[in-house]
Order: structure tokens, then C-alpha cells, then sequence
């Protein structure tokens, strides 16, 4: 059995005017426990909304998603989703270690308990010293190192994450992505990843599904077998690598302008 599936998953939103607008054409994937996969696709193909109807927060117009055996109703316990604007999530009048306690604190973990595993986290994700700092004090890729801490705090069966790295600048981008895939292979959370950059796509994942333009649908399924632990330039560097990012790219590139 697969911990996630999606079985013929279409969304359409209504308009002001009673029109409804098809944001998601029909999606049927798996997700293996463990496995790290992606969606990629160009902006505004309908991500955002896939994520959130994944994760129970929209109800679909059509489909269903299982997880773990069981039809998603309502956001499942046992899913977690990292927003887009990642520094509208983190609670701003509590520290880094208070974030990310409230994590470990909703897994029903006693006081001591909970403060030493939200410390734990806080050093895999590379801010040990910084328990005591508020989001405000902190810079975007931090900030967003105190989220991942925090939805990993919840020990989810499947992290959902929308675009977690678009905004930063490319360096720390690159920093992220390494942090990620070193989390991913100590707590073996399975990742469900969403991004518009191609590249990120081949770099993180297993398995990556390329969208269509809105509304969406997957037009292709690639594997990404790299070897891990990956490497920023030898991995990228790889003809492969360039192989794969063209053909994605054609694909996406292939349907024109909406
Ligand atoms: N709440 C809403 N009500 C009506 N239409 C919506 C709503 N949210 C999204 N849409 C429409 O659905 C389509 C898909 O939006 P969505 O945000 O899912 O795309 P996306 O691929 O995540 O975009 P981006 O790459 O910009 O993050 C868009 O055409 C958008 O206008
Ligand atoms: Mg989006």
C-alpha cells in the first residue's frame, strides 16, 4: 500500500460571477513511504491548490486522496504542509525554540521531553545558539530553517512543501536544499515537494511529475536516480543531469503561453 494516494483529483474554484475556473484537470499519482518526489510546473498551473487539496484544507471537486488507507476528509494528523510564505507562518512573539516546542508540543510530548527533542531539531537544521532569537531576528533562510524544524517537530508521514525555497537567494537555496535532503535521509520522513524550478526538482527528488499548464495535468513521470548523498556541482554537473533538465524543460516549454 502506498502512504499517499491521488486517484483522478480534479479542483475547480468559482468565480464572482458563477463562472468556475478548472485549476486542476485530473491527477492520479502514488507516493511511496520514504520516497522524496516532486511537482513541477510552470507558475500558476495549479501547485498551490494541489498541495492544499492534498492536505485536506480544500476539498476536491472530483477524486479522492487516500492516506495511509484512509480518505482524506479534513486535514489528516498525520500530513503537514509548509507554505509558500514561509515568514507568515512562524509565530512571531515566539522564540525559535517556542516554535518549534509548539511542534513537538502538539505530538502531546511532556514539558522536558519537548524541549529537548524541539533542540534537537533546531541543530539538525544548522540554528543551534539561535534557540533564544525571535523570527525577526533571524534572515529568510534562517527563518525558514525554523519552519522545516517546526513541521518536522510534528513527525508527519508526509511533509507537504510549496515552493519553501522561492524566495531566498540562490546561495541559500542551495544551503536549504542539502539541509533538506540530510533530514530527509536521518528522520526518513517522506517529502512531497512542489517547485517551479526544474533543476531543484532533479536535485532533491526520486520521482518528479511534470504539470501542464492549468489546468493540470501530469504529462510526464521522471525518475531522478542520481546517486546520494548528492553533491551541489559534481550531481548538477553530470551530463544526465543537463539531459533531464532539457526534457523537462521541453515539455513545459512545448505547450506556449497560457
Ligand atoms: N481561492 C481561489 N479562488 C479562485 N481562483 C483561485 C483561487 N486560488 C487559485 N485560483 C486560481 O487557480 C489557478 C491555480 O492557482 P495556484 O495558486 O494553485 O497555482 P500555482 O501553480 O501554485 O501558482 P504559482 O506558481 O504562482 O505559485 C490560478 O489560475 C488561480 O487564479
Ligand atoms: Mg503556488
Amino acid at each position: 500500500m502506498s502512504i499517499l494516494e491521488v486517484h483522478a483529483l480534479s479542483k475547480s474554484y468559482r468565480q464572482a460571477g458563477g463562472d468556475t475556473t478548472l485549476a486542476i484537470g485530473n491527477i492520479t499519482c502514488q507516493v511511496e513511504a520514504g520516497e522524496f518526489v516532486s511537482f513541477v510546473g510552470p507558475s500558476g498551473c495549479g501547485k498551490t491548490t494541489l498541495l492544499m487539496t492534498i492536505a485536506g484544507l480544500l476539498a476536491p471537486s472530483s477524486g479522492r486522496v487516500i492516506v495511509n488507507g484512509k480518505e482524506v476528509s479534513g486535514p489528516p494528523a498525520n500530513l503537514v504542509l509548509l507554505f509558500q510564505e514561509y515568514n507568515k507562518s512562524l509565530f512571531a512573539w515566539r522564540s525559535v525554540l517556542g516554535n518549534v516546542r509548539f511542534g513537538v508540543e502538539a505530538r502531546g510530548a511532556a514539558a522536558p521531553a519537548a524541549d529537548a527533542k524541539a533542540r534537537k531539531l533546531i541543530a539538525l537544521v544548522g540554528l543551534k545558539g539561535f534557540e533564544s532569537h525571535y523570527p525577526w531576528e533571524l534572515s529568510g533562510g534562517m527563518q525558514q530553517r525554523v519552519a522545516i524544524a517546526r513541521a518536522l517537530a510534528y513527525e508527519p508521514e508526509v511533509l507537504l512543501m510549496d515552493e519553501p525555497f522561492g524566495s531566498l537567494d540562490a546561495l541559500t537555496r542551495l544551503e536549504l536544499e542539502d539541509t533538506l535532503l540530510r533530514l530527509w535521509a536521518e528522520l526518513k520522513t517522506t517529502i512531497l515537494f512542489i517547485t517551479h524550478d526544474i533543476e531543484e526538482a532533479i536535485y532533491l527528488s526520486d520521482r518528479i511529475w511534470v504539470l501542464s499548464r492549468r489546468p493540470s495535468q501530469i504529462v510526464q513521470e521522471i525518475r531522478s536516480d542520481f546517486p546520494r548523498p548528492r553533491h551541489q556541482v559534481t550531481t548538477r554537473a553530470e551530463a544526465r543531469f543537463m539531459a533531464l533538465r532539457n526534457d523537462i524543460y521541453r515539455q513545459i516549454g512545448n505547450q506556449g503561453t497560457p
